[in-house]
């Protein structure tokens, strides 16, 4: 296993070139089962979780050339209809070949994929979809099993508790573009992830309207062809690189991002008195030396984002007075909390909410990272602290940061990868 050691103190200054999002290739390769033709996807980046899916797909009868940034997936059997559970427990992006293998190939056992540290994360919605549908499910053994004879097109509330569902989105979409008849999927998720899928299925011929808005209407087609498309930008990536520049008092330009993905976080930022400039296509953000208190509460898209939560905390641990964080998507998303404490933070959580008092001065230690983004805010604290920060179990940032340590590089940090 694998650690990174972060030296702080040094502005992080530059510009970032970006990855594509981890979180719309995924979904857009589970769509490649929806066809047996050739598919071609651009800007793939290489992370761990990539190479995972990569992994399902062969298993469920694919074959996947890696070249440079581009996969091209092609068919060598269509019979496979088994995910298994040592590739589906460590990535839960990967039941979302459910509603594209029951589309296409009528029946489909996929794993379940058990808890995760950011909280329950059932997958009920996934499958009440397909049910509405006219699915057969059936739980066993750890493993879902879907069959039918042909989906039916229905209306659909898909919503849960803690606001729509992404991935359940993503793949009650995509089962439904072979179904016959119409199907609207009320409470949808609007993320530019699941716009990014629609484009890729409307490319393979399915009938589609409404994605980015909380109703997508799909008309089912007989048969879909193969694809050729290239992957958004990572938004959360790029919010991760502008919480390093202005925790460490640096500067940053994002060019090739469309402002309207990180609408709220820009608008967190202002909030907060930092500078942050949109000029002919790019982000230019830089740090005002005082940081503002903000109240910044979690939500679906274009809500706050979740996954930028852990690492805003960085940046209201250094503003002048009482912030607080409301987690309004994963209400037990505070694994952080306790490390960043260790590094000198003072952060109270009270059920979904954290209480962070401003002002502190990071020190270094050695922490434990628990999830991919909540590693991610213990770089940013550890490249404001005084002296060396360890941050162990480095494989989680690997499942979604390409190049990481190099772009880090780029703009500055001292940063170094080594063994435990
Ligand atoms: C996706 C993202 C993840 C992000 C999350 C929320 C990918 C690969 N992952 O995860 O990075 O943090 O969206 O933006 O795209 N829920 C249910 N039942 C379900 C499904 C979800 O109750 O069947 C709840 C979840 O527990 C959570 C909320 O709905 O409280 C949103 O989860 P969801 O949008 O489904 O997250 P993912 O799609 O798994």
């Amino acid at each position: 296993m694998d650690k990174l050691e972060v030296w702080g103190g040094k502005k992080l200054k530059g510009k970032v070139r970006l990855s594509g999002s981890k979180n719309a290739v995924l979904p857009i390769m589970a769509a490649s089962l929806l066809t047996d033709e050739e598919c071609h996807i651009e800007n793939v980046p290489r992370l761990l979780d990539v190479h995972t899916m990569v992994k399902i797909l062969e298993v469920l009868g694919k074959r996947v050339y890696f070249q440079e940034d581009s996969l091209t997936i092609k068919t060598r059997s269509n019979k496979s209809f088994v995910a298994p559970y040592k590739l589906v427990r460590t990535m839960r992006a990967s039941f979302c070949v459910l509603g594209p293998l029951l589309a296409k190939r009528k029946r489909a056992k996929v794993s379940l994929p058990g808890g995760c540290v950011i909280g329950i994360r059932p997958v009920d919605l996934h499958m009440k979809g397909l049910e509405e549908l006219g699915a057969n499910i059936r739980i066993s053994g750890g493993y879902c099993y879907a069959s039918s004879s042909g989906l039916l097109g229905k209306e659909m509330f898909l919503g849960s508790p803690f606001g729509p569902s992404v991935l359940g989105t993503a793949n009650i979409m995509m089962a439904s573009t072979l179904a016959s008849g119409e199907t609207i999927i009320d409470f949808a998720a609007c993320e530019p992830e699941v716009v990014d899928l629609a484009k890729v299925l409307k490319k393979m011929g399915a009938d589609i309207q409404g994605e980015g808005t909380p109703q997508i209407t799909v008309r089912g087609k007989k048969k879909l062809s193969g694809f050729k498309h290239r992957v958004i930008p990572d938004r959360i990536e790029a919010g991760t690189f502008i919480v390093f520049a202005i925790a460490t008092g640096g500067s940053l330009v994002i060019e090739d991002i469309s402002v309207s993905f990180l609408g709220a976080v820009i608008d967190a930022l202002k909030n907060m008195g930092q500078h942050v400039q949109i000029k002919n296509g790019s982000i230019c953000v830089k740090r005002h030396r005082k940081i503002n208190p903000a109240n910044i509460t979690t939500l679906a898209f274009p809500g706050f984002p979740t996954d930028l939560q852990a690492q805003f905390m960085v940046l209201l641990s250094q503003a002048e007075g009482i912030s607080t964080v409301t987690e309004k998507v994963y209400p037990d998303r505070f694994m952080h909390v306790p490390e960043l404490n260790r590094m000198g933070a003072k952060i109270n959580r009270f059920g979904s909410v954290a209480v962070v008092e401003g002002s502190r001065k990071f020190s270094h230690a050695e922490v434990m990272a628990s999830d991919l983004r909540a590693s991610a805010c213990l770089v940013a604290a550890g490249l404001c602290a005084s002296g060396k920060t360890i941050i162990h179990r480095l494989y989680h940032l690997d499942r979604g940061y390409e190049n990481f340590i190099s772009k880090l590089e780029q703009l500055g940090a001292q940063v170094r990868r080594g063994r435990e």
